[in-house]
């Protein structure tokens, strides 16, 4: 006995160093003059480092620099916060007040040759604290900073004190290069942390801060340099005009003509990852029975992920609950829709992950055949994110919580609301050639004005009829009320910048968009309208509906499908100032899938520009204005700049035709 256990060990020691040698060996022969595939992960999970406010203050800085960044033997440069992939995550507290230092410390020159509305500035900087509800005025959350080479910011925030507790993050938002320093990896998760006194002990137990080792933060970042979807950094970085010398072109593979850059390239090499907290496929272990909270956060500003835990050898599985969407807690804690939860670009999850079986799982993102029902084409991951080790001694009596603390009031549900409470309403068009209400972006058109303290009711709808887009409203998040029948025209491009619209029946709309050249011609598909019917694929649930959100979810980012049509409603809590209104695939914003509204004082004037050359959203044969209650004054002929409060249909316009 004592002899075949001592025999089986030494075989298994001979076994290791044999293991420690070959793979020695293995991990000499890949390099970056010699590269090999696939990418070897599998270190051990961590969490990224922590930064805590403290005595209801958080004072830091951010310094913006060029950094070496490794994944197995590959070494590229990025343009990092404080030189960690991900950047460090901030924990605050409702009430809190932040202080921010940004030091840029990338130098010209800054690609400034490129019009707005193109990739542009790569050494251009600023932050977002996505999904906060916060002031957008500068020394707050204001996007339109311009920190340029070798400047810096100090951006002061009072964290709201009803700032609803949850997951939330931070990111470049300089318009033109946000999409290259977010897919070069600057995101760091900001969590604002539960209240012990407000939630359950079972909850307590898995959450921050009395039970941080619990409370697991999952920064979900892409590493890729594959064409095969817009995600190569590479690719980004030529787009750019980035550094020579930070490029991969000047090594050459293998004594061939082929150059490190162009091997990471082709897709059939297949570098194309899901880091977690910037390792390749970690490996995190629990012990059976045990609960843990898993923050998940899309930080890749482009693939959806589909995410599950799947079991690697028997048919044994995990208690799998979302507890939170982007921040914000559910009523209670439930399943897994369709056995997955989906996280577009920017969006979050909250889970509670129990395992009573010991075995080897894998966190992994899937998608499947029917998921484009919902989604329409849209980027997205398929993968393996983390492989979870279930191990160790069984831990007894762990309960999944079953109760959730409430929403902040900010964030009440406005489903039931009468139409009188409703003060206005407005139409978030998607529209052709990365354009958003059929124009590109300009920070000071304002498209959209709302009050204060009012309820407002907005239709996000996408005239694109095979493409989706996860649109992300800034400072205050929006309650999906209903997926609606679709009704208005679709848009198709000419694969360059002209586009056209067009009504269902196929015939050319008469009310068009500021740059329609009536001179070229552009032909409707005949599969256009093969992604009608949204409301009713919502409403039957099941396979293929991924893509939606529940009815009732507050969320600041939601799916807009192809030729989709979804009410969403929201308070406009006390923040006055500039919202924007995205895409948040971060390549559209950037090109120009953005628009600028504003919520105002109390009183103050509410003409925008809504219109596009005099074409109100959704129009095609006629020009309605928004129904607007509370004002039954007739429209006027100079719509371009005002709002319309009419109930009447309005007379129709007869310049722009066709
Ligand atoms: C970033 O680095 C600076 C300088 O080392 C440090 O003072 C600061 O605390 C760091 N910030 C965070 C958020 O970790
Ligand atoms: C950006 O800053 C870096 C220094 O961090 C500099 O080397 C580079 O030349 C600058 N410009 C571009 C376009 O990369
Ligand atoms: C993902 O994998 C599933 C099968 O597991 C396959 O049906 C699907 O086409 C794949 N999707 C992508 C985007 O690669
Ligand atoms: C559990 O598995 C991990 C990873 O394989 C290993 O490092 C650890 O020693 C194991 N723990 C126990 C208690 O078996
Ligand atoms: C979107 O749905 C609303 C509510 O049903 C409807 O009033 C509106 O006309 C629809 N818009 C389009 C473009 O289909
Ligand atoms: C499509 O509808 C519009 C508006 O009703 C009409 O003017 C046009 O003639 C119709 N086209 C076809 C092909 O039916």
């Amino acid at each position: 006995m004592f002899l075949s256990v001592s025999s089986s060990a030494r075989w298994s020691i001979t076994l290791e160093v044999l293991l420690l040698f070959t793979s020695a060996i293995f991990a000499q022969s890949c390099s970056e003059s010699s590269p090999c595939k696939p990418l070897q992960g599998g270190q051990r999970f961590k969490t990224p480092k922590q930064v805590i406010s403290s005595g209801g203050r958080l004072q830091t800085s951010l310094l913006v620099d060029v950094t070496e960044f490794q994944v197995d033997w590959l070494n590229s440069l990025r343009r990092l916060y404080n030189n960690s992939f991900p950047s460090p995550t901030l924990r605050i507290k409702p009430g809190d007040v932040v202080s921010l230092n940004l030091i840029n410390n990338l130098q010209e020159p800054d690609f400034s040759g490129a019009a707005i509305n193109e990739l542009r500035h790569p050494n251009t900087t600023n932050v977002h604290t996505h999904g906060l509800h916060i002031s957008s005025k500068a020394p707050q959350d204001d996007v339109f900073l311009e920190i340029g080479p070798t400047q810096s910011y100090s951006y002061k925030y009072n964290i709201d004190d009803k700032q609803a507790r949850g997951t939330y993050w931070y990111h470049p938002h300089f318009h033109g290069s946000s999409y290259f320093q977010v897919l070069g990896g600057m995101a760091g998760m900001i969590v604002v942390e539960d209240d012990p006194a407000e939630m359950s002990t079972d909850l307590d137990a898995v959450s921050c801060p009395n039970n941080c080792e619990n409370d697991l933060q999952m920064v979900l970042q892409l590493f890729q340099y594959s064409t095969d979807e817009d995600g190569s950094f590479s690719v980004a970085q030529k787009d750019l005009h980035d550094y020579e010398g930070f490029r991969l072109n000047d090594v050459t593979v293998d004594k061939s003509s082929t150059t490190l850059e162009d091997w990471l390239e082709d897709p059939t090499n297949e570098i194309k990852y899901v880091l977690v907290n910037g390792l390749l496929q970690p490996t995190l272990v629990m012990q059976p029975g045990q609960v843990k909270r898993f923050r998940l956060l899309n930080a890749g500003g482009l693939y959806a992920l589909a995410v599950h835990l799947v079991n690697t050898n028997d048919g044994s599985s995990c208690t799998v609950k979302e507890i939170a969407l982007d921040g914000m807690y559910l009523d209670q804690p439930r399943d897994l829709g369709t056995g997955r939860s989906v996280l577009f670009a920017a969006s979050r999850v909250d889970w509670l992950v129990k395992c009573p079986i010991p075995g080897t799982y894998e966190l992994r993102s899937t998608f499947l055949p029917d998921d484009h029902l919902s989604m329409g084409e849209h980027p997205s991951f398929n993968g393996t994110l983390l492989t979870l080790v279930v191990n160790g001694s069984e831990v007894l009596n762990s309960a999944m919580p079953s109760t959730l603390p409430s929403r902040p009031s900010y964030a009440s549900d406005l489903r039931d609301v009468t139409e009188k409470d409703i003060d206005s309403r407005f139409v978030v068009e998607v529209t052709p050639t990365d354009t958003i209400g059929r124009e590109d972006f300009s920070e000071s058109n304002i498209r959209y004005k709302a009050r204060v303290n009012t309820i407002q009711e907005w239709h996000l709808v996408n005239t694109e009829y095979v493409t989706s887009h996860p649109i992300h409203m800034h400072v205050n998040h929006m309650q999906v009320i209903s997926y609606n029948p679709y009704i208005g025209p679709y848009g198709v491009d000419d694969g360059g910048s002209n586009w056209k619209l067009f009504g269902q029946n196929g015939t050319g709309c008469t009310w068009q968009h500021q740059n329609y050249d009536k001179s070229v011609t552009i032909t409707s598909p005949s599969d256009a309208l093969n992604y009608l019917g949204h409301d009713e694929k919502q409403s039957s649930g099941g396979s293929g509906t991924i893509g939606y959100a529940q009815i009732g979810e507050h969320r600041d980012v939601i799916l807009v499908p192809p030729l989709g049509n979804i009410t969403v409603r929201f308070r406009t809590h006390k923040y006055t100032g500039p919202v924007v209104v995205h895409c948040h695939l971060q390549s559209d914003a950037d090109q120009g899938m953005m628009m600028t509204t504003e919520i105002v004082d109390e009183g103050a004037s509410v003409e925008a520009s809504i219109t596009s050359a005099g074409a109100y959203p959704s129009s095609c044969f006629r020009n309605d204005p928004v129904y607007q209650p509370g004002n039954d004054s007739p429209p006027s002929s100079s719509v371009t700049k005002s709002l319309h409060r009419s109930l009447a249909v309005p007379e129709r316009l007869n310049n722009n035709l066709p």
